[in-house]
C-alpha cells in the first residue's frame, strides 16, 4: 500500500531503506563555470574534480552501492585538442591520486564506453586502479569514458549476433534481461536516479537503455557547485517521489 507520509522529516535527514541502489550523474557545467570567472575552461574541469570527490565519498558514506558519472563522452571528441588533453590529463592525475583512498574506503572502479579509444597511459592506469580495487565492496564507482548509449547498444547487439552464429543464443533466448547483460552495465542494476547539473534538460546519449525507469533531477547548479548538499537535494527529491512502473 502506498504510504503518502505527511508528517515533515527532520530536514536533512533521509530514509536509508529508500535510497536508490544505483546513482548515474551527468556532470555538464565546468566550462560555463569557469567563463562565468574569466577563466579558461580547464579551470572549469579541476574544479569539476572536487565536485567529483565530494559526490563520491557521500555516496560511500550514505550508502549507494552504485554511482556511475559520464565524464566523457564519444561526442566530446569534438572538442579542441588542447581540452581534450586536459580532460585525459586530469582523468589520469584523479586516478593516480585517488587509489589509496578508493583502498582505505572501500570503492571499486569500473568504467563503460569504449576504453580502447583511450590514450594508452589512461587505459593502463584505468586498469590497474580496477584490478587493485576489484575485491573493494563498499561502492561502486563506474567512469563513462569515451562512452555513448546508442554506441553501446549496437555493441551489445553486435555481440547478442556473434553469439547467435556461433550456435550460443537462440533469438528468442534473447530477453530483456539478456540483453542488459550485454551492455557495458551488465553486471549492475539500472539506475534508479538521473541527476544532470547545468539546468539542461536533456540525456546527451547516456544510458540510454538503462534509464528507461530512471528518476530524472534536473539540478540548476553547475557541475562544480554541486557538492554533497546538493547531491543530498537530489536524494531529498528522490524520495518524494512515487515510482510506478506502470502500475497504479
Ligand atoms: C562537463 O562540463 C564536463 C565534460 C563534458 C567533460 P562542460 O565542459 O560540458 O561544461 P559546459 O557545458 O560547456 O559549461
Ligand atoms: C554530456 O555533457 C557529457 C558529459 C557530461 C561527459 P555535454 O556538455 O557533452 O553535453 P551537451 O553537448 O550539452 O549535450
Ligand atoms: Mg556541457
Amino acid at each position: 500500500m502506498p504510504v503518502k507520509s505527511v508528517s515533515r522529516k527532520v530536514q536533512g535527514a533521509l530514509d536509508r531503506k529508500r535510497l536508490p541502489r544505483h546513482v548515474a550523474v551527468i556532470m555538464d557545467g565546468n566550462g560555463r563555470w569557469a567563463a562565468a570567472r574569466h577563466l579558461p575552461r580547464v579551470m572549469g574541469h579541476r574544479a569539476g574534480i572536487r565536485s567529483v570527490r565530494a559526490v563520491v565519498e557521500a555516496a560511500r558514506e550514505w550508502g549507494i552501492q552504485v554511482l556511475t558519472l559520464y565524464a566523457f563522452s564519444r561526442e566530446n571528441w569534438k572538442r579542441s585538442a588542447a581540452e581534450v588533453s586536459t580532460l585525459m590529463r586530469l582523468l589520469d592525475e584523479y586516478l593516480r591520486r585517488e587509489l589509496d583512498n578508493m583502498m582505505r574506503n572501500g570503492i571499486r572502479l569500473g568504467v563503460i564506453g569504449e576504453i580502447q579509444g583511450l590514450p594508452e597511459k589512461v587505459q593502463a592506469h584505468l586498469e590497474e586502479v580496477m584490478k587493485a580495487t576489484a575485491g573493494n565492496r563498499r561502492l561502486r564507482l563506474n567512469l563513462a569514458l569515451n562512452y555513448g548509449g546508442r554506441a553501446e547498444i549496437l555493441r551489445a547487439v553486435r555481440l547478442a549476433i556473434a553469439e547467435a552464429q556461433a550456435g550460443r543464443l537462440k533469438p528468442e533466448e534473447l530477453d530483456e534481461a539478456a540483453f542488459s547483460r550485454l551492455l557495458d552495465t551488465g553486471d549492475l542494476p539500472d539506475p534508479d536516479l538521473l541527476i544532470r547539473t547545468s539546468g539542461e534538460s536533456r540525456v546527451s546519449n547516456f544510458l540510454l537503455w538503462q534509464i528507461s525507469y530512471a528518476e530524472l533531477y534536473w539540478a540548476p547548479v553547475l557541475w562544480p557547485d554541486f557538492g554533497k548538499e546538493a547531491f543530498h537535494q537530489a536524494l531529498e527529491e528522490f524520495q518524494k517521489r512515487e515510482r510506478r512502473f506502470g502500475g497504479r
